[in-house]
């Protein structure tokens, strides 16, 4: 019951990183409200989640790239529980791999306003109830926004501006005591993994190359991350401002990895 009481937003919250965070914090005790693009989408989840309890979970439809439906999410959180203590911003997408050459304006200006503008948005609706309860945001940035990814332009783009965004809140929210960290995830095995195995030529070749890609050997998975961004809420009080990997070790010793099998 490490959360117990509390409330939190987590947007993406039907599938992959964001359902482990909806798993992790309604065992803790905590209310979650969270969304997908699709309506309907999370109403089975939530059902399944709150009989489980000891938390309770509710969902709401809605697209984060719309200014006015994210709006509409950090309102409806407040009349249902009434307060907001976290905030995961957590809904995003990554593009096929291709060379900038492929991408085009209207593309990069889309996932803009999916990967980063969102974050600012929930963000800036949100703080008003965050400062009220010296609450904290989350927001799920990527291994690569430090260190890149080959044919990643627009993506990579986007999750260094997360990253950089997630600093400049923490800077300006400490007067309020609202704290503000990025977790930035390497290889998790998710749906979205899966889609790109599944895009790939050789999709068995793609699986155990993302396995490879960690010195611990394997793909961390949506439990794991659930339970940092727990951590990160709920424990971590003097945590402000930093960026935490989420990465098995992989982008340490040059890339080398020292695992024996
Ligand atoms: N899986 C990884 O290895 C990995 C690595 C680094 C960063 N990330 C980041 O973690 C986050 C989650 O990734 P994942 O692998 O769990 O993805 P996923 O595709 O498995 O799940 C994404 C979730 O976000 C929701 N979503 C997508 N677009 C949305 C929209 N417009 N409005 C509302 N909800 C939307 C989906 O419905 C789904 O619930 C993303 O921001 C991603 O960039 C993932």
């Amino acid at each position: 019951m490490r959360y117990q009481g509390k409330v939190a937003i987590i947007t993406g919250g039907t599938k992959g990183i964001g359902a482990g965070c909806v798993r992790t914090f309604v065992e803790a005790g905590a209310k979650v409200v969270f969304c997908s693009q699709y309506a309907g989408e999370g109403d089975a989840m939530a059902a399944e989640l709150s009989a489980k309890g000891p938390g309770e979970a509710c969902f709401i439809s809605c697209d984060v790239a719309d200014v006015a439906q994210v709006e509409h999410l950090v309102d409806e959180t407040v009349r249902i529980y009434g307060r907001i203590d976290c905030l995961i911003n957590n809904a995003g997408w990554h593009p096929p791999h291709k060379p900038i050459d492929a991408f085009s304006v209207e593309e990069f200006r889309s996932l803009l306003d999916l990967n980063l503008v969102s974050v600012f948005v929930a963000s800036k609706r949100a703080l008003p109830h965050l400062r009220k309860t010296k609450g904290c945001i989350i927001n799920i940035g990527s291994l690569v926004g430090s260190m890149a990814q080959l044919h990643a332009t627009t993506y990579v783009a986007t999750k260094g501006a997360v990253i950089a965004l997630s600093k400049a809140l923490a800077v300006d929210e400490a007067a309020h005591d609202v704290r503000v960290n990025s977790v930035s995830p390497g290889n998790i095995y998710t749906p979205l993994w899966q889609e790109a195995i599944d895009a790939a030529s050789d999709p068995a070749a793609t699986r155990a190359a993302g396995d490879a890609a960690q010195l611990l050997g394997r793909m961390g998975t949506p439990e794991e991350a659930g339970k940092l961004c727990l951590f990160l809420a709920a424990e971590a009080t003097f945590t402000t401002g930093v960026d935490h990997l989420l990465t098995g070790g992989a982008e340490l010793a040059y890339g080398r990895k020292t695992r024996k099998e």
